[in-house]
């Protein structure tokens, strides 16, 4: 054998750590936190093992856990105490997000981070105001037409499902809403706000209500490439933000394309987003890359709801090593291009750094 290029040698130990490519920081972690209004005690999430919803008087005391890890930031997610068709709790000064946020910040230097979105706030579930013809559909009881589909399959619409779509959402008059949340949120205290609503021009509407508020220096991340995906489930378990009828196709991206995310990073880019997020994660990894390569500015990746409970689920059945495997997905999503991650497996990973 004359074998001059031997790769197996600088996987020797003590070589393998040096030449590592990739590494993965507590810092580079963002814990999502549930807060839910209409409980006075923790509530486990059944789907996400480890997480749970709290209470606003817990909201403090459930960052503290976090941050003691070593994770320094967490995105905040807000379960309403009651719902109406345009989600008007989402912007209340007394919100359930609102409150929580000044326990957090009354009491923990973490920077926190609020989803920005309608969808847990309105009565039929869409991230945004129907549109005059989902509207019909849904006073005429289009809940029940579609047979709780929603709640079969965590909402998610599936790829083979034939959901009726149509034009759900009016995306210009929610346009207006996602203003007022955002600034709600930093009114009480958010160091960033997240829009997720995957409505058009959202980043350059929350952008121009900040900035007529005095928060110029509030950040947007924006959800930029957020995929109509089935891997939403149990977050829609935990938020209870399912669409009651009908799913997010014609606001959320075909899981198909590629070169679309680009475009919706360009028209973030070009309306202020400071960070752009691809999400889901996994399953989209060569987005991840692309979206690295297009920009110059930091790439987020929501490591989501179904990823984590996927790996509970195998691991649970002894199919694979959860740690180890929670470990590599982080570690893949870096890989790929993220400088941050959203991820469930926050707390857990940052405690084995
Ligand atoms: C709100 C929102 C969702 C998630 C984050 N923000 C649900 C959705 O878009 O349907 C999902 C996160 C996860 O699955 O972990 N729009």
């Amino acid at each position: 054998m004359n074998l001059t290029r031997r790769p197996r040698r600088l996987r020797q130990d003590g070589l393998r750590d040096l030449v590592s490519e990739t590494t993965l920081e507590a810092s580079d972690l963002i814990a999502p936190v549930f807060v839910d209004a209409t409980t006075e005690e923790r509530v486990p999430i059944e789907s996400m093992p480890g997480h749970e919803r709290v209470p606003v008087d817990e909201a403090a005391a459930r960052v503290e856990e976090i941050t003691e890890t070593g994770v320094e930031s967490v995105i905040v997610f807000g379960i309403p105490e009651s719902k109406d068709d345009r989600g008007t709790r989402a912007w209340a000064d007394d919100g359930v997000v609102q409150r929580a946020l000044r326990r957090i910040t009354d009491e923990n230097d973490v920077f926190c981070i609020t989803d920005v979105c309608l969808c847990e706030y309105t009565d039929h579930g869409h991230c945004g105001v129907l549109a005059e013809e989902a509207r019909e559909r849904w006073e005429n009881g289009a809940a029940e037409a579609d047979g709780g589909v929603a709640e079969v399959d965590g909402g998610a619409a599936g790829l083979h499902e034939q959901h009726e779509t149509g034009l759900t959402v009016d995306n210009d008059t929610t346009l207006d809403l996602l203003g007022k949340v955002a600034t709600s949120h930093a009114d009480a205290g958010a160091d960033m706000v997240a829009p997720s609503s995957a409505t058009d021009g959202m980043v350059g509407a929350i952008r121009a209500a900040l900035d007529d508020a005095d928060h110029m220096d509030i950040p947007i991340m924006s959800y930029a490439a957020k995929y109509e995906s089935s891997f939403y489930g149990p977050f829609r378990d935990a938020a209870d933000g399912s669409p009651a009828f009908g799913d997010r196709r014609h606001y959320q991206m075909d899981p198909a394309n590629a070169d679309e995310a680009l475009r919706e990073v360009d028209l973030d880019v070009d309306q202020g987003a400071d960070v752009l997020m691809v999400k889901p994660a996994l399953p989209y990894l060569d987005v991840v890359r692309r979206v690295d390569e297009r920009t110059d500015q930091p790439v987020a990746a929501y490591n989501v709801s179904g990823e984590y409970a996927m790996l509970h689920a195998a691991a649970e059945k002894g199919w694979l090593d959860l740690d180890s495997a929670a470990d590599e997905s982080l570690l893949s999503i870096k890989r790929a291009g993220a400088d941050l991650i959203l991820t469930y497996f926050a707390e857990d990973v940052a405690k084995r750094l």
